[in-house]
């Protein structure tokens, strides 16, 4: 194995700060990069900015590794920097690279004159790599093809559950030149053959040997990021439109679901029908993808549909309201779940932010909780119009119906027979399909209508 490796971390978003975990852990040296020198100064006294399961943790233990500044000259010591800044959707769908491109400016000076590998996380167009590699080139005098290596090395983890994806991926990609592509294999050993000792928090699943390590060009590379995310986005919207047609035809979506995912050609994850995806990928990587074909005169009508379909689930559900409650004007509607999925305060994209707007412009009036994510939406959707519940049961006191729109654990747990007692009318709309048995089993004495996603269950 190579020993420990000085590595730079550009970015401290979610990609960026387990990027730091994950190498830290692996016994490297490593300082995070941040321009935000609020960000850089809560994470030197120890706070992470934001909620991932496990990764305060990971970083104090590895406290005496791992480094914090604002300041790019630290590139001049690196061996290896990763580039793992926000590309945020643009206008018409591209991702902005303005981050991409400040991060390639801001390393450009420092590059020095021993080997370093340039790495690439970030989610960024096709041909990006190129751009960078290009601006590095204009903006550094030491820049040297036969030193600096631009690698391509995407990001699958999902938040909620970064640590044990970065510590136990299925894969790990690696696209560019081979000297480069040997180097970013090095310095992950440990990772592949899986010989450092997991976290106490994180520890291996037990049928989990080794990733699979794919070696490619730049391009296929970042390729292989966005048809990833765009097959599982298309993946569950598959479900959602299959689930439409089994509501109709009286059948149920989630033994389909089990029936058809058995088959090993298929696979049984991310057939869950419900409200449909949100985050900060999904949306963008089919959009970017679909405007990469705009850009070649190729458009990409799957793509489109899925796209099409996830949006229609949200409006499924204020249909359903509609017809068990009439009109909304003046109703109230407990909406339990505010982030885009559970174990996490990730607002990005969530359904529930469509919902709510909806549901007020219907002039319906809004009672939400989240577990985690209330004060982060106070910050972030000041716009919206709701009250903030303090418990689910607050929320579903007097109410005329209740959305589950994030399947959050705790949801699962609450004593539902009981809570439906306390609402004015007990309809729930279970937008996760989280009630399934044993608890709809009990809920089943308050009767309940056919199998239908997202799921109701109505008092009679
Ligand atoms: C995703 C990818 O999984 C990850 O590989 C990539 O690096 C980033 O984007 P993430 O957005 O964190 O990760 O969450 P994920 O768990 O994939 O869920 C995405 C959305 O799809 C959530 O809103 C979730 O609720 C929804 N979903 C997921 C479904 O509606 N049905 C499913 O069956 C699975």
């Amino acid at each position: 194995h190579e020993s420990s490796q000085q590595v730079v971390v550009i970015g401290t978003g979610y990609v960026g700060l387990g990027t730091v975990a994950l190498l830290a852990h692996l016994g490297h040296r490593v300082t995070g990069l941040d321009i935000d020198a609020a960000k850089i100064e809560q994470l030197r006294r120890g706070e992470v900015p934001i909620y991932e399961p496990g990764l305060a943790s990971l970083l104090a233990q590895q406290a005496d590794r791992v480094h914090w500044t604002t300041d790019y000259a630290v590139v001049a010591q690196a061996d290896v920097i990763f580039i793992c800044v926000g590309t945020p959707p643009g206008p018409g769908g591209a991702p902005d690279l303005e981050f991409i491109t400040g991060a390639a400016v801001g390393i450009a000076p420092h590059l020095s004159d021993r080997s370093q590998v340039l790495v690439n996380k970030s989610t960024v167009p096709i041909g990006t790599g190129d751009f960078v590699q290009r601006l590095l080139e204009e903006h550094s005098p030491h820049f040297d093809e036969t030193r600096h290596f631009v690698v391509s090395n995407p990001e699958f983890l999902r938040e909620g559950t970064a640590l044990g994806d970065s510590l136990y991926p299925d894969r790990i990609v690696m696209g560019g030149a081979p000297e480069g592509v040997a180097r970013l294999t090095a310095l992950y050993a440990p990772l592949i053959e899986q010989t450092f000792a997991p976290p106490a928090e994180t520890p291996r699943p037990e049928s989990y040997l080794r990733p699979g390590v794919v070696g490619t060009t730049l391009q296929s590379a970042e390729m292989i990021k966005y048809a990833a995310n765009a097959f599982l986005a298309l993946k569950i919207s598959f479900a959602n439109e299959i689930a439409g047609l089994c509501e109709r035809v009286g059948a149920d979506i989630q033994e389909v679901a089990t029936g058809i995912g058995a088959d090993a050609r298929i696979g049984p994850r991310f057939l869950q029908a419900g409200l449909g995806w949100g985050g900060s990928c999904f949306g963008k990587d089919t959009q970017g993808l679909i405007s990469a074909g705009r850009e070649y005169g190729y458009p990409m009508p799957i793509l489109q549909a899925a796209i099409d379909v996830n949006y229609r689930q949200r409006q499924v559900v204020i249909e359903k309201l509609q017809r068990h409650l009439k009109t909304l004007k003046g109703k109230r509607i407990a909406v339990l779940g505010m982030a885009f999925k559970p174990n996490t305060d990730d607002l990005r994209d969530a359904p529930a932010h469509d919902l709510i707007q909806r549901l007020h412009a219907m002039e319906a009036s809004v009672v939400a909780h989240d577990p985690v994510a209330m004060p982060r939406a106070r910050r972030e959707w000041p716009h919206l119009t709701y009250t903030e519940a303090p418990d689910p049961a607050s929320a579903l006191r007097r109410a005329d119906a209740v959305v589950i729109a994030t399947e959050w654990d705790e949801y699962r747990g609450l004593d539902w027979p009981a809570l439906l007692l306390t609402m004015r009318r007990p309809l729930i709309i279970d937008a996760r399909n989280v009630l399934r048995s044993p608890l709809l089993a009990q809920i089943e004495q308050f009767g309940r209508e056919g199998p239908s996603s997202p799921a109701e269950t109505v008092h009679p």
